[in-house]
């Protein structure tokens, strides 16, 4: 097989080198979340994740919440910005439910990062109910580095809503839009 490839490049067969090719399942991975806003630490794990996948789309949950201190579209915005110089990597956004959303993309891994042991309880309950919905949909666990380890968007939002500084943490631009809102 490997040979008439070969053999067809070489000829400048590309039609009959494309079709020689081994077929690899291009594997899409889905990295959904609230992300108000994103931190460094989600950032890390997208870079992490987008060397390991295909594909990364990273989904934000739709879901009206009274809390959040971006509207969806800023907090799209801000990750959209982020990512800007990882080609294989998207934002988009859901609602309903996750599996459903995995399944129209054609997504065979749900990534989730752990930061601590803290995490687990609520990430090991997401996961076993994901798989009871929708058994080949796999959860990837990844761990941010180190430094990010303590990192959430609520710390941020409150260190941020205190008068602490957050920068570091945050991309700049969203440092910037945290303190036009806090502000
Ligand atoms: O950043 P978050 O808030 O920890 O993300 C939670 C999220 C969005 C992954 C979770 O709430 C979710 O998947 N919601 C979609 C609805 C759904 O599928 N619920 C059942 C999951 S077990």
């Amino acid at each position: 097989m490997a040979l008439i490839a070969d053999f067809a490049r070489a000829a400048g067969c590309a039609r009959i080198a494309a079709a020689r090719k081994p077929l690899v399942p291009k594997i899409v991975a889905i990295y959904p979340g609230t992300f108000d806003p994103v931190t460094n630490g989600h950032l890390d794990l997208i870079e992490r994740a987008s060397k390991l996948f295909d594909r990364l789309i990273v989904a934000l949950l739709r879901n009206p919440d009274k809390d959040a201190l971006f509207s969806l579209s800023e907090r799209t915005e801000m990750l959209r910005e982020s990512v800007r110089h990882l080609k294989n990597v998207r934002v988009e956004s859901f609602d309903g439910l996750l599996v459903e959303y995995a399944r129209r993309k054609g997504a065979r891994v749900i990534l989730r990062g752990i930061r601590a042991v803290s995490d687990y309880e609520y990430e090991l309950q997401m996961a076993m109910m994901n798989r009871q919905l929708q058994p080949e949909l796999e959860t990837v666990f990844m761990l941010p580095a180190e430094a990010y380890s303590y990192l959430s968007s609520r710390l941020v939002k409150e260190v941020a809503r205190l008068g602490g500084s957050v920068k570091g943490l945050v991309p700049p631009a969203v440092e910037r839009r945290i303190r036009a809102k806090v502000s």
